[in-house]
């Protein structure tokens, strides 16, 4: 649920841009604009909290949750870093300390390799990177080092037995727990090979693994 509004924020922001050019905004029309996408953002966000958390994702209609991608609390995931950038630091750093008390993602479930990368590997990574701008305390060495960084790794690390196939382009479900499920096929799409340049090569330079980098470009 939150996706759409993030990118109906992000569109919001592309508008104001281009039509710049032929339209000025006042600075009080700009505070505006920007406290109706915080007041669209937490109405998702809280509305997530108090109906949906701990699953994935809200349905709107029937006011509660449902777990869609893997029972990873999706959505938590995917608004942290928007936290940040709301500079919601004390709820940034509450669920910081939820996550961290995760100690891995094992778990016997089937998920998306595509979601899961951009949603779970790449909340956790851009968090991560701005756990310092949120006035985290910092772990030695960051941001080489830090409890979400070997989060993002954990997950990698089930991930990458996807790649394990023929051509090196990724199969698009793995169990969490057991790897490749029997069975499933090699049938992908282009976003389903693009996407993990980003993640994987991020997770290669902050963890000094190239095995991330290398599984997905010299594959
Ligand atoms: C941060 O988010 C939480 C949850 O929506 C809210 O209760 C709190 O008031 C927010 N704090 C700030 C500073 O915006
Ligand atoms: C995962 O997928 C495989 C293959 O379709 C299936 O046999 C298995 O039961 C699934 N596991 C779960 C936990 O859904």
């Amino acid at each position: 649920m939150l996706l759409p509004l993030i990118h109906k924020w992000f569109l919001l922001l592309f508008i104001v841009k281009i039509t710049c050019a032929v339209r000025t905004y006042t600075k009080d029309d700009l505070i505006k604009l920007r406290e109706e996408v915080r007041e669209m953002f937490y109405h998702a966000y809280d509305s997530y909290l108090r109906y949906a958390y701990p699953y994935d994702e809200l349905r709107p209609i029937s006011c509660d949750g449902v777990d869609t991608y893997g029972s990873y609390s999706l959505t938590l995931i995917d608004a942290l870093d928007t936290l940040a950038v709301m500079g919601n630091y004390s709820e940034f750093q509450r669920v910081v300390d939820i996550l961290s008390a995760k100690t891995d993602f094992d778990a016997n479930i089937n998920v998306s390799v595509f979601e899961t990368n951009i949603r779970i590997i790449g909340g956790l990574l851009s968090a991560h990177l701005l756990s310092n701008k949120a006035g985290m305390k910092l772990e030695p060495g960051w941001p080489c080092n830090g409890p979400l960084l070997r989060l993002a790794e954990d997950v990698a690390k089930r991930l990458i037995v996807a790649f394990d196939t023929k051509t090196g382009m990724p199969y698009g479900t793995v169990n969490l727990h057991s790897g490749v499920p029997k069975g499933e096929t090699t049938v992908t799409c282009t976003a389903g090979v693009g996407t993990f340049i980003v993640e994987f090569g991020t997770l290669s330079r902050l963890t000094g693994d190239p095995l991330y980098e290398e599984v997905y470009i010299f594959n």
